[in-house]
């Protein structure tokens, strides 16, 4: 049994066409996978939270020393990577905002991104500590960034590709729903993308 987990970081809830894409990509895994369960995190609702100082000082912290205070500080980052662990297949909604992610995505990338548990470096260099694991990310913007000119203003599918690869999930595929904003695309642009979504 596959198991999905679906990280969603628009507000714009059943607006949202990163939300409406990796919709599209689950529903052709579950038809590829029909026994697949899947486990949604809007991370937008549940206000994840951006670093602070509680975070840090539990992350730095040996478990066997956590005050109560680290425990309930480390909770998001325990339960999103424990989340990745169980994963077979991630599903990450990115919507453009200002040329990259959500802040709220980065926060999340921020709580998984962690030394001695999802990466370590040794001899200078650093290894991703999560294997095995397929990811579909799902962005949506206003403009077109597959191509043309603005293709280099596209800060969300390298970043993602890095970051991600540098834990070790370096399986990962992206779809564009895009052009929302450009009279003469943003018509056809959500067909155009479900059309060309193929999952394995
Ligand atoms: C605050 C904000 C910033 C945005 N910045 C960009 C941008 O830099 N480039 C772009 O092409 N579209 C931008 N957009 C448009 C969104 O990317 C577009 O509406 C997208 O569909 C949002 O994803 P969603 O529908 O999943 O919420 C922005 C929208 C908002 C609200």
């Amino acid at each position: 049994m596959k198991k999905i987990v679906n990280i969603t970081s628009s507000p714009r809830g059943a607006a949202s066409s990163s939300i409406r894409l990796a919709n599209v990509i689950i529903d052709k895994l579950k038809t590829a996978h029909p026994d697949a369960v899947v486990e949604t995190i809007d991370l937008v609702k549940r206000h994840f939270p951006h670093l602070e100082e509680s975070h840090l000082a539990s992350f730095y912290t040996p478990a066997e020393k956590h005050s109560e205070q680290d425990r309930a500080a480390i909770r998001h980052s325990e339960e999103m990577i424990r989340a990745i662990r169980e994963a077979d297949i991630l599903v990450i909604g990115a919507p453009m905002y200002n040329f990259n992610i959500h802040s709220v995505l980065k926060a999340w990338i921020d709580h998984i991104v962690r030394s001695g548990v999802t990466f370590r470096v040794s001899e200078g260099r650093p290894e991703g500590l999560i294997e095995g694991k397929k990811v579909y990310v799902a962005i949506s913007s206003g403009g077109v960034y597959s191509e043309g000119p603005m293709k280099a203003y596209d800060f969300i599918e390298p970043y993602l590709r890095f970051i991600l690869g540098f834990i070790g999930l370096t399986d990962v595929t992206f779809f564009r729903a895009e052009g929302f904003s450009v009279p003469g695309i943003k018509e056809t642009a959500m067909e155009k993308v479900i059309a060309a979504v193929t999952v394995d």
